[in-house]
């Protein structure tokens, strides 16, 4: 199965996912698709996320992916059975990764989830969080305010740690143990998010990054799958619908290296 592996999202963020995926999988080739012109996803209807998500995923079908990775969390809450239903091919979401890895942090069953407005609303945390332990006690916070900071690369310094306290501390009197970020672009505030907890909550608390956890998951499922390459090829390609003025700088920070080392390509949807 030397077909590259489809990995999505509604801009740039899904690169931490695809970050995570070459640490854990170096042998695989993957094509990225960014959905630059329509980000962000967010704050979007569930219908219109479904629209979009399913135009990126027969993007990459065409383009002969063995399995698709949607590295956006909004759109793994809302459009995951439209798009299983649809392609004939695997489809692993960011959602029931990063709720089993949260699951596993916590040793009072109280986990925090924060996420987008469409995410939250969608209850898609608290349903993946109990399908693992039905007696876990979830709460979910919408950290909209994360995602443009992350994409201006301001994610240390008063102004996030500002923010961060902001939208932790509803969580603080539910004295959770663990914290999902549930989001694409949370893994860059991981420190400051990590500090401010450390700050405001009486006991340690576990950040988990769905992005690692999702990883962890594909890896496994390659082998369940007989779809692992046998070349042991390294690779990635990157489709982007947009490409705005700090473009490669902003994608070099989710993707972890620089994005100079790949080709890029414009495309419509
Ligand atoms: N990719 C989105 C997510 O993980 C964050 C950015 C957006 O709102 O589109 O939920």
């Amino acid at each position: 199965m030397d077909e590259p592996i489809g990995v999505f999202d509604s801009g740039l963020g899904g690169l931490t996912v695809v970050h995570a995926i070459r640490e854990r999988i170096p042998g695989e080739r993957l094509i990225y698709l960014g959905d630059t012109a329509r980000v962000p996803y967010g704050t979007r209807s569930a219908e219109t996320v479904v629209k979009y998500a399913l135009a990126c995923a027969r993007q990459l079908v065409a383009r002969d992916v063995k399995m698709l990775v949607v590295a956006c969390n909004t759109v793994s809450a809302v459009a995951l059975e439209a798009l299983r239903e649809e392609l004939g091919i695997p489809v692993l979401g960011v959602i029931e990764p990063g709720a089993r890895a949260g699951a596993r942090a916590s040793r009072s069953g109280r986990v925090g989830v924060l996420a987008t407005s469409g995410t939250v609303s969608s209850g898609a945390y608290e349903r993946a969080l109990r399908a693992v332990d039905p007696s876990l006690q979830v709460v979910t916070q919408a950290a909209p305010l994360f995602v443009p900071l992350a994409e201006e690369g301001w994610v240390e310094g008063e102004v996030p740690e500002r923010v961060a306290e902001r939208y932790l501390a509803p969580l603080v009197p539910h004295e959770i143990d663990s914290l999902v970020l549930g989001c694409t672009h949370y893994p860059l505030l991981a420190p400051v998010i990590r500090d401010v907890a450390r700050r405001l909550f009486p006991s340690e608390v576990t950040v988990v990054d769905s992005a690692a956890a999702t990883a962890l998951e594909l890896d496994r499922l390659l082998d369940e799958r007989g779809l692992r390459s046998s070349r042991g090829e390294r690779g990635l390609e990157v489709l982007v619908t947009d490409q705005p003025g700090a473009f490669s700088i902003v994608a070099s920070r989710f993707l972890g290296e620089s994005l100079g080392d790949f080709p890029v390509e414009s495309i419509d949807l």
